[in-house]
């Protein structure tokens, strides 16, 4: 039977359930194969981050769809999204349904989705002006998955540094000490209402720049909407600053045990900062943290504070660096 004809075209906000569809579908293919399957989807993240890069990244989203006849549906068969951030392009997410593999689906959404690496050169940044800064494209693949990480590093995009995943409830909290005196921690969220609440604290404009400065030093490019977005979602933030009123750093945890992102100017602080935010915002079940290999000071306060690696790895990919990852705890792989 010949296969159908696959077109491509920008997702409208209906695709974007069956999108989540193909992720789980596709991932719980080969987890399957590798003997954990996933548990039964929950829809409801992946939606939500998904309309959050339709709204900033209209162009980098795209769906492969097998092409309508009469008295046939069109069928999302795979998806795929970049984003931009400043000079820095990451692929957020790709997925092909299992009997759409291996006939180059993947390979074409990755090249609308994302610029090849020397188009991506030097980007604009959002204030109109060149940046100078050159080009990087970045992704996270999974350590299990040879597909993915031969069809990119093909490109350049090349598997660099193991990403773990810790999960638990620190059992021996000794390991993450709290702040040192002299720090201090002041809420982020809401963002609007920080100077209302906290007069002694930055204003909104004051703040933001803080945060920007803090996360292209650390994470290499600023990225005000994401921390929107995840304020919006539940995680709640400080910023971490000298009692003279000097930037150190900033961290999100949420309730739901979602934690991260953590960057940090001085690394020397990482178990400090981990051990408030565990304190100051505590999950209802267990923490599930991603530890990039180069964060050894996350890695080893985690451990020795009884959370354990769930899983295997994932991996940071890129064609040059562009982050200082013993320094920054991410958000999720998906958005970092
Ligand atoms: C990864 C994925 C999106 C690729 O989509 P696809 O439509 O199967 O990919 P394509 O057919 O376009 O290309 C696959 C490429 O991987 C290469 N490849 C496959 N197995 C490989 C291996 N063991 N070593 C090196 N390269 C390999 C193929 O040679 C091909 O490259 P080519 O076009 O240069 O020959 C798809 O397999 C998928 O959804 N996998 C499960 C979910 C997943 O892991 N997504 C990635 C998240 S980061």
């Amino acid at each position: 039977m010949s296969r159908e004809e696959i077109g491509y075209r920008p997702p409208r906000p209906e695709d974007l359930v069956d999108c989540a569809l193909v992720w789980h579908a596709s991932v719980n293919d080969y987890m399957t194969r590798l003997g954990h399957p996933l548990p039964p989807p929950v829809l409801e993240p992946a939606l939500r981050l998904n309309e959050h890069l339709l709204a900033t990244d209209p162009d980098h989203f795209q769906v492969a769809v097998t092409r309508s006849v009469p008295g046939r549906h069109e069928r999302i068969v795979g998806f795929g999204i970049g984003l931009q951030r400043e000079h820095v392009w990451f692929l957020s997410q790709l997925y092909v349904l299992p009997a759409e593999q291996h006939r180059g689906v993947g390979r074409a959404l990755l090249s609308l989705v994302l610029p090849s690496a020397p188009a991506a050169g030097a980007a604009d940044d959002p204030d109109g002006q060149t940046d100078r800064r050159p080009g990087v494209l970045a992704t996270c693949t999974d350590s299990a998955q040879p597909i993915s990480n031969g069809l990119y590093s093909k490109l350049g995009i090349v598997a660099r540094m193991p990403v773990f995943n810790l999960v638990g409830r620190p059992t021996s909290p000794s390991a993450l000490p709290g702040l040192p005196s002299g720090i201090e921690a002041i809420p982020l969220e809401p963002a609007e209402r920080t100077s209302h609440r906290n007069p002694a604290g930055p204003g909104k404009a004051e703040l933001e720049q803080t945060i920007d400065a803090i996360d292209r030093d650390v994470l290499g490019y600023a990225h005000q909407r994401d921390h929107l977005f995840l304020r919006v979602q539940g995680r709640t933030g400080f910023l971490y600053r000298t009692s003279a009123g000097e930037p150190l750093g900033y961290g999100y945890s949420s309730q739901v045990g979602r934690f991260g992102p953590v960057a940090l100017l001085d690394e020397t602080l990482m178990a400090g900062v981990i051990g408030h935010l565990m304190a100051a915002i505590e999950p209802r079940g267990a923490a599930s943290v991603w530890v990039p290999g180069a964060n050894d000071r996350a890695m080893v306060a985690l451990l020795r504070a009884g959370l354990r690696i769930e899983g295997f790895p994932a991996m940071f990919c890129w064609t040059r660096p562009f982050a200082t990852f013993e320094r920054y705890l991410p958000a999720g792989l998906a958005l970092l």
